[in-house]
């Protein structure tokens, strides 16, 4: 194939190809490098250690190994110090250009160890060198980690500072804010910053269809789509869909119908995800046989349900519990090939368990294994809730372990509910295994859990047992290895919000 390529291609061509083919060959051996490097980043803790150390690895420090290495840094919660240095100290080397890529995982590296002063620092590095690393994936990369830790006004500042940086400050960056804001604050932030900040840029379907997705009401959602119009941006099929799912949650199901004769006259065709909405919305206001027939016009519109659609109209039924047209559909959509998913179940798992049906939930659950649909925790919650208030101690047993066999379910969740009905029949032997089985996944049991256990073990004399289990939960306790990441801004407040007005300062 290369040799093909040669031929075709001028001559000249053909030296990089065969450089391509030497690295593409040694690359086969990049994943040992890559953990040579990565091993030296986690055991020296100095810059010269560092560089003597990767000296000695004889590594050649590429484009694709510095990324990867980065990749496995963020990955694993390495140390963002030494990974500075590491990353300083390869860009330094005469003629070298870090990727992208590179410097983005960087910048979210030291984003997440809240090192906002460095971020900045690399950003300035970068600009002199090499602006064109610095792309709207960057401002996404450096803003999410700062509003995630930050407040509106100290990220909206942050962005303002990115003008100097990025060599095209447009409506792309303007959008990856308000993305930003979307995600880690809320919607009536990224309107609100919307509106101090649009004559600035020139909003784009981009920004409109970032700004309608997730609105509660039809009033918000009406404000922006009036605004688009006037500004003379088109709308697509995702705008509309977001409109359309506002009205269907808001029970204004002529208002969604009248946005689909709008997109028929646009010549945008409603796909599957609009007329999903229109099936839910159908539910919420009592119509689901309504809903059941939009399932087979949207076929004549050329447009095929999905699981998606077939479980927003099997919910309509299961809502006004008429099982047998719930389970009509379900039968239609195996008949067409759809398998359905743990969502599917959990539809029937609730009414089965609002009625007390522990009968037909363990039925149902005996399907879907054999059928080989694996339960989520929430299954699992309605299934062991019912177990525990009937007492069916060999039901919850058989489901803990399946649970523990094939890795489905939340044992932390689970096993609460578990332990106590265990606790409450008496049954000390049965909740030891579990409490095993579940330290032997790593999980700790709560200390509500252990405590009841204990209580019984007391009781019924059994002291090496206990010992032994306390050890393990003991064993929970050693503080495990500290990221930063996972401290709540709420401990930390007076340091954490020194930390962002000092990136302010910068
Ligand atoms: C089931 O499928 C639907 C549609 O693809 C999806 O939205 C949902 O998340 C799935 N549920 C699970 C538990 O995977
Ligand atoms: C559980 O108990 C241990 C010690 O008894 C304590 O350190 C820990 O904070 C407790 N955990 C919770 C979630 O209450």
């Amino acid at each position: 194939m290369f040799l093909r390529r040669c031929s075709v291609e001028s001559p000249s061509n053909c030296v990089p190809l065969s450089t391509l083919i030497l690295h593409r060959l040694f690359s086969s051996n990049s994943n040992d490098d890559v953990q040579k490097v990565f091993g030296v980043l986690s055991s020296t803790s100095t810059p010269e250690q560092l560089k003597q150390s990767l000296k000695s690895t004889g590594v050649f420090l590429s484009n694709d190994i510095i990324d990867q290495v980065l990749k496995r840094v963020r990955f694993s919660h390495g140390n963002p110090s030494q990974t500075l240095e590491f990353f300083r100290y390869t860009g330094r080397r005469k003629g070298f250009y870090h990727t992208a890529f590179s410097l983005d995982t960087m910048l979210y590296i030291l984003g997440r160890s809240r090192m906002f002063g460095h971020v900045w620092d690399l950003l300035i590095e970068a600009r002199r060198k090499d602006q064109a690393l610095i792309t709207v994936r960057t401002v996404m990369v450096v803003l999410g980690r700062i509003a995630k830790v930050c407040s509106v006004r100290q990220t909206v500042e942050s962005f303002r500072k990115f003008r100097k940086l990025v060599p095209d400050f447009d409506t792309n960056c303007f959008n990856a804010l308000l993305r930003t804001l979307c995600q880690e604050k809320s919607m009536t932030d990224a309107r609100n910053v919307y509106h101090s900040l649009k004559h600035g840029f020139r909003p784009n379907l981009q920004t409109f269809n970032i700004l309608l997705s997730g609105w509660k009401t039809p009033q918000d959602a009406d404000g922006f789509f009036k605004e688009m119009k006037e500004m003379g941006v088109t709308p697509d099929v995702v705008t509309y869909n977001s409109l359309v799912d506002v009205y269907c949650k808001g029970r204004e199901i002529e208002k969604a119908y009248k946005l689909l004769d709008e997109m028929r006259d646009r010549d945008l065709s409603p796909d599957v995800i609009t007329y999903t909405c229109i099936i839910g919305g159908l539910g919420l206001i009592g119509q689901p046989d309504k809903a059941r027939n939009v399932l087979k016009e949207m076929k004549e519109y050329g447009c095929f349900p999905d699981v998606a659609a077939y479980n927003a109209a099997i919910r309509n039924f299961c809502i006004t519990k008429r099982l047998g047209d719930a389970y009509g559909l379900v039968e239609e959509m195996v008949g067409k090939g759809f398998s359905p998913n743990a969502t599917t179940y959990n539809l029937f798992f609730r009414v089965f368990y609002w009625s007390n049906d522990w009968q037909s939930s363990w039925n149902l659950y005996m399907r879907m294994m054999v059928e080989g649909c694996l339960p989520n925790t929430q299954s699992c919650m309605f299934l062991v809730r019912l177990f525990k208030r009937y007492e069916k101690v060999d039901m919850a047993m058989q489901l803990w372990g399946d649970m523990v066999e094939k890795g489905f379910g939340s044992y932390t969740l689970v096993s609460d509910v578990l332990f106590d009905l265990l606790c409450d029949m008496g049954k000390l032997g049965e909740a030891e295994k579990c409490f095993l089985e579940m330290v032997e996944k790593g999980q700790k049991p709560s200390n509500v859990s252990f405590r009841r256990i204990k209580v019984l073990m007391e009781l019924a004399n059994r002291h090496e047992a206990l010992q032994s289990l306390t050890q393990k939960m003991a064993m929970f306790k050693r503080p495990l290895h500290h990221d930063q990441s996972t401290v709540s801004p709420i401990d930390t407040s007076g340091s954490l919000s020194t930390q962002c007005q000092l990136m302010m300062a910068k």
